[in-house]
């Protein structure tokens, strides 16, 4: 089969495009002849050998993937050959990644796709979708009616976070960085954006919630707990889940007067329990079309490594030519 593979880390073009074997199947695996694939920031740094990780060589990359199952392993219980399934999770902690024409993916981290909803789309939804419901329902308890802030709610997660919190009954606040971007914001259920280029984000938060957010959700790399802590209402909650590059001062003060939480997380390290309870209530809301994701482009998978360069300049150089994800196709 045609995989996208490493042999060792290092920048995007160690990415070879080439055959490799069709994996062989373990007892509680399936077999999945992928539809589609989707590029994440985490690809790039494991990648990279910027998250040190025990990898098989040759390593196959990518962590997100959907198509139809086309062969089980003898203890596999929930699906059958012909079933189209989802999932994310690959290409981590030693497992294969998912870049190639089959996967060989324990059950455990697999979903049944909804009816009427593409490859391209549940692939699209995959590692960002579970990142965004872990963060909200397991950590934040975001509650209809709470006021959220969504710092990057034009970006891969950022975009997720901003339907999933309208989908539960939030007030959404996010942030863009040019005009089509926060008109994408307000398409996907902003109530208010911010353009963070153009106008100052503390004086915009004052004005749209005076009495503060209940909930700061961080996609940067570059958190400033200063006007996070100094936004955030009695008993808010910040979530932080992207790599801090540098130290960073902390106001403890307005941090316990106000009662507040911090919560980091990190979504691969989540049992398959948890990521199981996300994916039900994903493929609900992608059912109820209340759940759409943003996809920037469709690129074949032959163009991997151009498209691992096209993801660390607009996440880590901060390029801003990326709307959403980059979906890939065998
Ligand atoms: N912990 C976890 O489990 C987990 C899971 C997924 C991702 N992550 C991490 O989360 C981070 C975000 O991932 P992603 O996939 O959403 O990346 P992404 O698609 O590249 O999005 C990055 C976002 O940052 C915004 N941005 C850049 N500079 C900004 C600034 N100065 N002020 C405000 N917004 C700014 C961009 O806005 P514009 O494009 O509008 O300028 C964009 O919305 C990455 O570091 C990733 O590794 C962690």
């Amino acid at each position: 089969m045609k995989a996208a593979y490493i042999t060792q880390t290092g920048p995007p073009e160690n990415i070879l495009y080439g055959e490799v074997p069709i994996p062989k199947l373990g007892p509680t695996q399936c077999l999945v002849k992928v539809g589609a694939l989707a590029v994440n920031p985490v690809d790039t740094y494991i990648r990279g050998g910027m998250i040190p990780m025990a990898l098989p060589t040759p390593f196959i990359v990518g962590c997100d993937l959907a198509g139809t199952v086309v062969e089980i392993g003898p203890e596999v219980t929930r699906f059958e050959p012909g079933d189209r399934v989802w999932g994310s999770n690959q290409g981590l902690l030693g497992r294969q990644g998912s870049f190639a024409e089959f996967c060989a993916i324990d059950e455990c981290w697999l979903y049944p796709t909804p009816k009427g909803v593409s490859d391209e789309q549940s692939a699209a939804i995959a590692l960002v979708g579970i990142t965004a419901h872990l963060g909200l329902v397991r950590d934040a308890d975001l509650q209809r009616g709470e006021t959220i802030f969504v710092h990057g709610g034009s970006g891969g997660v950022g975009s997720t976070v901003v339907q999933m919190a309208k989908a539960i009954g939030a007030r959404v606040i996010a942030t863009a960085g040019s005009d089509s971007k926060a008109e994408l914001c307000r398409r996907l259920g902003a109530d208010f954006v911010v353009n963070y280029k153009t106008q100052d984000l503390e004086t915009e938060l004052k004005k749209i919630a005076p009495a503060g957010v209940n909930v700061w959700w961080e996609t940067l790399r570059e958190p400033n707990f200063d006007l996070a802590m100094g936004a955030l209402a009695a008993g808010g909650r910040m979530i932080v889940m992207a790599e801090l590059e540098v130290g960073r001062p902390f106001p403890v003060g307005p941090f316990y007067v106000k009662g507040c939480l911090l919560r980091g997380f990190v979504m691969f390290m989540a049992t398959p329990d948890e990521q199981r309870d996300c994916a039900e209530e994903i493929n609900r809301w992608l059912a109820e079309g209340k759940l759409k994701p943003t996809i920037d482009r469709v690129l074949p998978l032959s163009q991997a490594a151009p498209a691992h360069r096209l993801q660390e300049e607009s996440t880590i150089g901060r390029s801003g030519v990326l709307t959403g994800k980059i979906v890939l196709k065998p």
